[in-house]
């Protein structure tokens, strides 16, 4: 399951990411927003972490106007490794060597068509492994209080 939020300023992005993931035939949790109104990115973007790190969603999509503040939300919820993500060499290797398991967008900075190719990259990649599971590790550890 992907859970899949944004803020008013992603609603329109999100909207086309749900049809592509329909389109893939991938199960999605839409977690909000609905409306146009302004509302603050944090809240979607915890949400959909907490989706995440509960084992409810495998991974998130997260989508505001430029991406950074969903990311930065995120990544402040233990266990979370938010890429934002403007390109598909980013998307791929965020998988490949980062095992990230959140995707930000920026609404007002990536098209539609491009957003959707960072999307199916950043799904179809596998993580790598090996060299870098030891330097995700080092992450949790700072997370846990430690100096790498
Ligand atoms: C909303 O105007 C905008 O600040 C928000 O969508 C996001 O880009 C923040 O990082």
């Amino acid at each position: 399951m992907i859970a899949v939020a944004s803020d008013h300023a992603g609603i329109t992005l999100k909207n086309e990411i749900i049809t592509l993931l329909e389109q893939l035939g991938k199960p999605y949790l839409d977690t909000g927003a609905t409306g146009m109104e302004s509302t603050d990115y944090p809240v979607w973007g915890y949400r959909a972490a907490r989706l995440v790190v509960s084992g409810e969603c495998e991974r998130a999509i997260v989508i505001c106007g430029t991406g950074v503040g969903m990311s930065l939300a995120a990544n402040k919820v233990k266990g979370i490794r938010c890429v934002v993500c403007s390109d598909c060499y980013t998307a791929k290797l965020s998988r490949m060597h980062n095992n990230t398991n959140m995707l930000a967008l920026g609404a007002r900075v990536v098209g539609v068509d491009l957003a959707k190719m960072i999307v199916q990259i950043w799904l179809d990649t596998p993580f790598e492994g090996g060299r870098h599971q030891k330097r995700l590790d080092m992450i949790s550890s700072i997370e846990a209080g430690n100096e790498p």
